[in-house]
């Protein structure tokens, strides 16, 4: 008789709606459809390296569809890049180790980009893993879609029209920040939904002069207001140049000291570029005459109930991952296309992330109604 499969699952990276509903999808699967066991770790792959687990089953799994958050807690640590005790230690051999004495078949990890990256790493190390994609920021390779997204999506588009009616009362410029440092599609599809007159994406570098000028051509046409919205990372295009320099020198980088370096160099700009929203609204203010204010939607956008989109994506691709443990797929992340879910080797997830192309036909359609994107 075969014997009575053992899954590990975690989730890391920043927190977002529709983890628990991906836990519970893996979760109600494994257990009910194929009979097998099921343990949550807590805090990331920290739990797994400190022994903290939580069963998983029929009673810990009800009740938390709608839930926001993560049951099971999450962390940023990386595997091989572990601070305890004030020091930072390599821990995989750690997970290795416990991986085997909690006799599991395979290890799920539920995040984004950093997650998928650790994912492999695990998988180069032995262990059999499989991911979910999750992030409000949209931005995992090789999948339509990430959970998270859809709720982030409709709470940053509840606000731009909340600021609207307040923009269009004073006659203001309000500058709104929403999350995304290094992809702007929450930017973007609220910004389009939500009717903002100017979206700033980081795959765009903008011109604060070009939108200072679309501004005020909306004041001589006789609106004296305008909602502008700025992802976390969009950047000026002088901002843009020396950043994409020290990009290029990291992906080139010959050694691990050439790479230690540009990422110091990235650190640096990215530490100048906090604050960049406050700045860009000053600036506009003295551009254009018109009064500014800035409302940063911070983690409001990963708070909360998941939206009835992300449930639906979180439960079928929790439930075809429990498929693939079924059939012994592992070293794969469970991609969304269209309406399917196919396994899609890490190799060609980790390390590569899904930015907004500037042909987009979301970026097309906002150019075509007349939004000014900044260059
Ligand atoms: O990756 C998701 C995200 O919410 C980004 O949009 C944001 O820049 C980042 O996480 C914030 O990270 P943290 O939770 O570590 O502050």
């Amino acid at each position: 008789m075969a014997q009575t499969k053992r899954i590990g699952i975690l989730t890391a990276g920043g927190d977002s709606p529709g983890l628990n509903a991906a836990i519970r999808g893996v979760g109600k699967t494994a257990l009910g459809f194929y009979g097998m066991e099921i343990v949550g770790f807590r805090d990331g792959f920290r739990g797994i390296v400190e022994d903290r687990r939580l069963k998983l089953d029929r009673s810990t799994l009800a009740g938390i569809l709608t839930v926001g958050g993560t049951i099971l807690g999450t962390s940023r640590d990386k595997p091989h890049r572990m601070t305890i005790d004030g020091r930072v230690h390599d821990m995989t051999n750690v997970i290795v180790k416990n991986y085997k004495r909690y006799g599991l078949d395979v290890l799920v990890c539920l995040g984004g980009g950093g997650t998928q990256k650790s994912a492999l790493r695990l998988a180069g190390a032995g262990l059999n893993v499989i991911t979910l994609p999750k992030t409000i920021d949209n931005d995992v390779a090789m999948t339509d879609a990430s959970f998270g997204f859809a709720t982030a999506l409709d709470i940053a588009t509840d606000a731009i029209d909340r600021l609207h009616s307040t923009a269009h009362s004073h006659h203001r410029i309000i500058v709104t920040e929403i999350m995304g440092h290094r992809a702007g599609w929450l930017t973007l599809g609220a910004g389009i939904a939500g009717g903002a007159d100017v979206i700033l994406i980081p795959e765009i570098p903008y011109d604060v002069h070009k939108i200072a000028e679309a501004i005020r051509r909306r004041s001589r046409a006789g609106t004296n207001f305008s909602i502008v919205a700025v992802a976390e990372g969009a950047m000026s295009k002088e901002d843009a140049r020396p950043y994409g320099i020290a990009e290029a020198r990291k992906e080139k980088a010959r050694n691990q000291k050439e790479k230690h370096g540009a990422k110091l160099e990235l650190a640096a700009l990215e530490a100048r570029h906090s604050g960049n929203t406050l700045r860009l609204a000053k600036q506009l203010e003295e551009l254009t005459r018109l009064e500014s204010r800035v409302t940063i939607l911070g983690y409001v956008q990963r708070g909360g109930i998941p939206s009835p989109s992300d449930r639906l994506l979180a439960t079928r691709l929790g439930s075809a991952c429990s498929d693939l443990i079924h059939e012994n797929v592992f070293g794969v992340m469970v991609a969304s296309r269209g309406d399917r879910a196919e396994p899609v080797p890490l190799e060609k997830v980790a390390g590569k992330r899904k930015l907004v192309p500037p042909d987009h036909p979301w970026v097309e359609a906002a150019r075509r109604v007349g939004t000014c994107l900044g260059d």
